[in-house]
């Protein structure tokens, strides 16, 4: 049984998004357990010590997906809950929790994606310096040899780090997220060694060949606000960074620094040897979009050299994320990607819209059918998609936006944690139905 058009559908979920139990059965905390004590950070107030109980629901969540007709459902693994200290000892109970995840996923006929790193390091790592830290890289391969001994038989589909420039970006640069670090030394310290610590971790899981390893980048479509060459030359220089910088040093074209001069920074933490590390072959990238920005010059912007140019002066919708939401950015970037490499397998391994309590859930199914709309595009231009991971199967802790905006393609209910498919949930069963034959 296979789809007609050979697209494999599933579902992206995060632990310090969803698993609640912040502190249960042994767990260590995270950077994120950290960053919500401090609820003036966190739009609501809120925090995610209980966030959607993935960790007593999970045989639950994964029962819609059957139910809907997914067929992959990708899950990341919180660091402290395997290694408290983040380095040391490994707590049993948390291998156990994610057996069952593994095993349950199993049993009912839907595939386990693993992400190594969704943002949660383990607060005792932050404590040494985090990702500032060029240690941190060997606390991290430790790490992944672990997951690997313990999962490796059953998962085959590996995701190693997620998003590597919004986790450094927001969290060591803005400090809108945590560990809420700032500046140009903590963002070009970080980026490097997160980004080397993924090369590392990549050779780790590839010593058994029939892993599939890749790694998921964000993809935020950038444009100039004026043809004129300044705001031109910003947009260049911002798509770099945001759509480059994490991406090229494995291809073998280093950081790019012809069009981001913030590279200078980064040289400084590269130490000899690590550029040829950088170079690994990823079985695949995964590839997440959302929004558009539009970029204007501005000089007296540090590093940047420019502003974004809101969705209300561009006359745009604006979702509640304060983004433009813009799903011809799917189409846009696997078209770009399979430029790298026509052979490459491709993922769109997270895409999705956020809603506001007031605004209609046939709002998110007018999105997904022009997902599906740019995925025959791109079929029909034969590049090497794969499958969609849609973002999320249920409504959860958005990061530093709290439990505002949501994404889920099921609701939950604040006080009872009782989930219902939406309106989407139904529409994509009754899609899917029609495409199986
Ligand atoms: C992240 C998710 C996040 C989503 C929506 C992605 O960049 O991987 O964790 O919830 O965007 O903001």
């Amino acid at each position: 049984m296979g789809s007609k058009n050979h697209i494999i559908w599933g579902v992206t979920t995060a632990a310090a998004q969803t698993e609640g139990a912040f502190d249960k059965d042994g767990k260590g905390p995270s950077i994120w357990d950290t960053f919500t004590k401090n609820s003036r950070k966190i739009k609501d107030k809120s925090n995610n010590q209980i966030a959607t109980n993935f960790y007593e629901r999970f045989a639950e969540d994964i029962d819609v997906c059957v139910d809907i007709g997914l067929k992959i459902f990708r899950f990341s693994i919180s660091w402290s809950r395997i290694i408290p200290d983040g380095t040391g000892a490994i707590n049993e109970k948390g291998i156990a929790f994610y057996n069952k995840v593994i095993d349950y996923c199993l049993k009912v006929g839907i595939e386990p994606w693993i992400t190594t790193y969704h943002w949660d390091l383990p607060q005792k790592l932050q404590d040494k310096g985090g990702w500032r830290n060029r240690e941190v890289i060997a606390d991290y391969e430790n790490y992944v040899r672990v997951l690997k001994d313990h999962f490796s038989d059953r998962v085959k589909n590996w995701i190693l780090v997620n998003e590597a420039i919004v986790c450094i970006g927001a969290g060591y640069f803005l400090g809108i997220h945590a560990p809420g670090k700032r500046g140009i030394k903590n963002f070009s310290a970080s980026i490097h060694h997160i980004l080397l610590a993924q090369a590392k971790g990549f050779y780790i899981l590839k010593t058994d060949n029939n892993l599939l390893v890749g790694t998921a980048v964000s993809c935020t479509k950038i444009e100039a606000y004026t043809d004129q060459k300044r705001d031109q030359k910003a947009a260049l220089r911002i798509d770099a960074l945001m759509n480059r910088l994490c991406i090229e040093p494995y291809i073998g074209l280093g950081y790019p620094k012809n069009e981001l001069p913030l590279v200078t920074n980064i040289e400084k933490f590269i130490q000899e040897g690590d550029m040829e590390i950088m170079k690994v072959d990823f079985d695949f990238w995964g590839i997440q979009t959302y929004a558009r920005e539009v970029v204007k010059s501005a000089w007296y912007i540090p590093y940047l050299g420019c502003v974004l140019v809101s969705p209300k002066k561009r006359k745009v919708p604006v979702s509640v994320m304060g983004w433009e939401t813009y799903s011809e950015g799917a189409e846009f970037f696997l078209e770009r990607f399979s430029k790298y490499d026509p052979e490459k397998p491709l993922w769109l391994s997270e895409c999705g819209i956020a809603l506001s309590d007031e605004e209609d859930d046939s709002k998110r199914i007018a999105y997904y059918k022009k997902i599906i709309k740019g995925m025959e595009n791109v079929i029909a231009k034969k590049i090497n998609l794969k499958g969609i991971l849609l973002w999320t199967l249920v409504d959860n802790f958005e990061w530093a936006e709290g439990y505002i905006p949501k994404f889920g393609i099921v609701g939950m209910d604040k006080t009872t944690l009782n989930r219902k498919m939406k309106k989407t949930a139904i529409w994509l069963k009754e899609y899917f139905s029609n495409q199986f034959d």
